[in-house]
């Protein structure tokens, strides 16, 4: 084994800060890579966020400063050790010390900055990062960074990146004009010779596709989709330029956290040998929610940021007939007002069998996984997609729309041969999830043992990073051979 050092580089990780897959990933892709006995050590933002409870383990292991164009901006590092992994947390009350982690007025700038604080960190700590792996926008520009720096630096010649899209349709995209100043580029890179403008708009995330030495993206068929410009966002063109460096990794989730023979969220729990414990768990979550308390009626759950891309739209036009059926559904998120108000009404319109719960709790969401049988994720696009991994572990149906890393984990069942770990549908259309949701629910109520195969066959599906972070591995490892003069 070569000892690569690994920096990888996110806005949000678990258990610090999350606001999405992209904090789960953070915190369960690194220790999965450490296993294997690579130093990887993770960096993010010093965010208000952070619990006391981590800020006190905290050490300040330097200082520095960054220049923003004019500005010259203090960057501290703290470091924590928490489980297997070190974190580095880039502190700087002007640009952290906020309400959200994304969402601020200034967020390209933010961004930049912590950007440009990791470019330089491994000058002022104890650790050289053969590789900088960085994610989504926020972090793009750490790319672009290195192969400046690597201009007058040979420091940076042999520091190599890659930099992983979690969702293309997020690209940070500010005017050129606000930022080149504080980017601190040269400014070729947005002048012509004749110091005509060049470029208008500043795109984070396409100058990390364009910068970085690999480029990954979280399932295989996301990789081929954003190809392609329904699910490109306009950077369709620039991906298919640099797919020659392009490879699609599935996410894994960390199967300790997540496992229903130990979790301590859910009352009851369970494994392949006594499902009839998970059968307990509906009882639980329909007193929970005010459902009628009945063990043969389908719970179907929703657990997702309530945004058009999640396919709900397609749920709202055929709820009421949906309705028609017994089942029971419960939603539990935030997001759009339009959604969070769509499902407060169907809650109100049908007591008893519908829950809208619009916040999001983890607990609660364990629970659900846990008491559930069928969890809807109709998605128009999802790159990669965790609660159906979560659902698969908990033995709760998926039924999902044939996309990203939906298709790529989800196999239709298939009544003949019983194979098959969830239900899934091709085109975005609403009586497509219908009919899908049917056949589901007609095996379930009709065909006790079969649907019992199916929950095992869930149960056995593997999505821990096992093979994941192996790929990963290689990846580094190829890389690391390259060299740069
Ligand atoms: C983004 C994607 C989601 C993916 C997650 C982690 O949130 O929308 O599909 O699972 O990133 O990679």
């Amino acid at each position: 084994m070569i000892p690569i050092n690994i920096l990888y580089v996110t806005s949000e990780a678990c258990p610090f800060a999350k606001t999405g897959g992209l904090g789960d990933v953070a915190g369960s892709l690194p220790p999965a890579i450490k296993k294997h006995g690579y130093d990887i050590r993770v960096v993010l933002p010093l965010h208000r966020h952070i619990k006391e409870r981590y800020m006190k383990g905290m050490e300040q292991i330097a200082q520095f400063n960054i220049h923003l164009g004019w500005r010259n901006q203090y960057a501290g590092v703290f470091q924590l050790k928490y489980g297997d992994i070190i974190f580095y947390f880039i502190d700087n009350e002007y640009y952290f010390n906020r309400d959200n982690i994304y969402g601020e007025f200034d967020d390209g700038e933010r961004y930049a900055y912590f950007s440009k604080a990791v470019a330089i960190l491994s000058k002022v700590i104890d650790f050289k990062p053969d590789i900088i792996h960085t994610n989504d926008w926020h972090t793009a520009l750490v790319n672009l960074y290195i192969k400046d720096l690597r201009i007058g630096d040979s420091y940076y010649n042999d520091i190599k990146t890659v930099f992983t899209i979690h969702n293309i349709k997020y690209q940070g995209v500010y005017d050129a004009w606000m930022l080149s100043d504080i980017l601190g580029l040269s400014p070729k890179r947005y002048f012509n010779d004749d110091g005509i403008k060049f470029y208008d708009k500043i795109n984070y995330m396409k100058a990390g596709i364009v910068y970085c030495d690999v480029l990954t993206t979280v399932s295989k068929t996301y990789a081929e989709e954003i190809k392609h410009q329904f699910f490109g966002e306009k950077l369709e063109g620039i991906i298919r330029k640099e797919e020659f460096k392009l490879t699609g990794i599935i996410n894994g989730i960390d199967y300790d956290i997540y496992n229903p023979q130990n979790d301590r969220y859910i009352e009851y729990n369970y494994n392949y040998g006594n499902l009839n414990n998970k059968f307990k768990n509906k009882g639980v979550i329909q007193k929970l929610y005010g459902l009628d308390v009945r063990d043969n009626v389908p719970i179907l759950a929703m657990i997702t940021r309530m945004s058009s891309i999640k396919g709900i739209d397609l749920l709202k036009h055929i709820l009421d007939e949906l309705m028609l059926e017994d089942v029971q559904l419960i939603v539990l998120g935030t997001g759009d007002k339009e959604y969070e108000d769509m499902f407060k009404y169907y809650e109100y319109y049908y007591p008893n069998r519908i829950a809208a719960r619009v916040y999001f709790s983890e607990r609660e969401a364990h629970k659900i996984y846990a008491g559930a049988d069928m969890l809807l994720m109709p998605s128009m696009m999802e790159p990669c997609g965790i609660s159906q991994l979560i659902a698969l572990r908990y033995g709760t149906i998926p039924v999902v729309r044939e996309t990203g890393g939906l298709k790529d984990t989800i196999t239709s069942y298939n009544k003949f041969t019983k194979e098959g770990n969830g239900f899934s549908f091709k085109n975005y259309n609403a009586h497509e999830l219908l009919f899908t949701i049917k056949n589901a629910v007609d095996i379930y109520r009709n065909n006790e043992k079969d649907w019992n195969g199916l929950i095992l066959n869930a149960m056995e599906s593997k999505n821990d990073w096992g093979a994941s972070s192996l790929e990963y591995i290689g990846l580094y490892n190829k890389l690391y051979g390259v060299k740069y003069v």
